[in-house]
């Protein structure tokens, strides 16, 4: 029997990581840590350019750090090839634009893409494919093509498809970025979904607001951390979100703009429930 993947080694053990793309004059990540493990939900929030799906590259395996004094994801090293293949099999990655992920001719031909790729037996597909397509609400659907689909159903699909192959972590870069209020609200619900049955989700955002629940936070600033703790830490420091350039729900930027006067909310408050809490017990 091969040994299994030790329990207690983190999911995502990274330090001194670095990335510059070819010809660039910056490392567009310089020096990054991130530790992730078991059922942890890690945001990592940043501004436009500050290196969020540059890292969501890495850590699927997509792309070789230039360096990395330790780049071990699911027990696989980064800096080799073969650790590479590997982690794009264990880490589930959603990118932004569901467009750029769905390559085949209707829904559940997507959904089944990757299955067929590693060659898994025709039954197991079609099973695997029926509860995905059921757990997302995807079934009436099924044969529908995916450029005919709303922008929260092409992203569902995606979704569907990345989590069809077993995972044991999902790297989600701003998942709802380009959708509205409704259809992020069901990404988020299924997202919530998978966080609870205890799959490990590091979720990549500009919002504030999304990072609500996190375990931990990570922001980033032209490459490198410039804040890792709770999110309640983070908002604590008024100048920093500030700085970050951060989306911040009305609730949050009234709160912020509270603690700019002097007036410091318990928090952070990024929902108006929160907020009213904070202000002194309205409820
Ligand atoms: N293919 C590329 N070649 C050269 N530079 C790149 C390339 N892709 C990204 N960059 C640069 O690397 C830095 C980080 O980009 P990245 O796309 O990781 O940021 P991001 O935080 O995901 O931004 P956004 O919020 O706009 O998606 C930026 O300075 C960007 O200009
Ligand atoms: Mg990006």
């Amino acid at each position: 029997m091969s040994p299994s993947p030790d329990a207690t080694a983190p999911l995502f053990a990274i330090s001194g990581l670095h990335y510059r793309y070819a010809g660039a004059q910056a490392d567009a990540l310089a020096d990054l840590d991130l530790e992730v493990r078991e059922g942890e939900f890690v945001a990592v929030l940043g501004a436009n350019g500050s290196g969020k799906s540059t890292l969501a590259r890495l850590l699927g395996g997509l792309a070789k750090p230039t360096a990395a004094r330790r780049a071990a994801v699911c027990g696989h090293d980064l800096l080799s090839e073969a650790g590479r293949l590997a982690a794009r099999r264990d880490v589930g990655v959603l990118f932004q634009n569901p467009e750029n992920q769905l390559v085949a001719q209707c829904v559940e031909d997507d959904v089944a893409f990757g299955l067929e790729n590693l060659a898994w037996p025709a039954a197991a597909i079609r099973r695997r494919v029926d509860e995905m397509l059921t757990r997302f609400g995807l079934e009436e659907l099924r044969r529908r093509e995916p450029h005919m689909l709303s922008g929260g159903q092409k992203q569902r699909t995606a979704l569907a498809g990345v989590i069809a192959i077993p995972r044991r972590v999902l790297v989600l870069d701003e998942p709802t970025a380009m959708l509205d209020p409704a259809a992020r609200d069901e990404v988020l619900a299924a997202v919530g979904e998978l966080r609870a049955e205890g799959l490990a989700v590091v979720y990549i955002t500009q919002e504030m607001g999304e990072t609500v629940g996190a375990d931990r936070v990570v922001a980033l600033e032209r490459g490198t951390e410039a804040f890792a703790g709770d999110a309640g830490g983070l908002f604590a420091d008024a100048p920093l979100v500030r700085r970050l350039g951060l989306g911040l729900p009305a609730a949050g930027e009234l709160a912020l703009a509270l603690a700019e006067r002097g007036r410091s909310l318990r928090g952070p408050p990024l929902t108006m429930d929160e907020l009213l809490v904070a202000l002194g017990g309205v409820t």
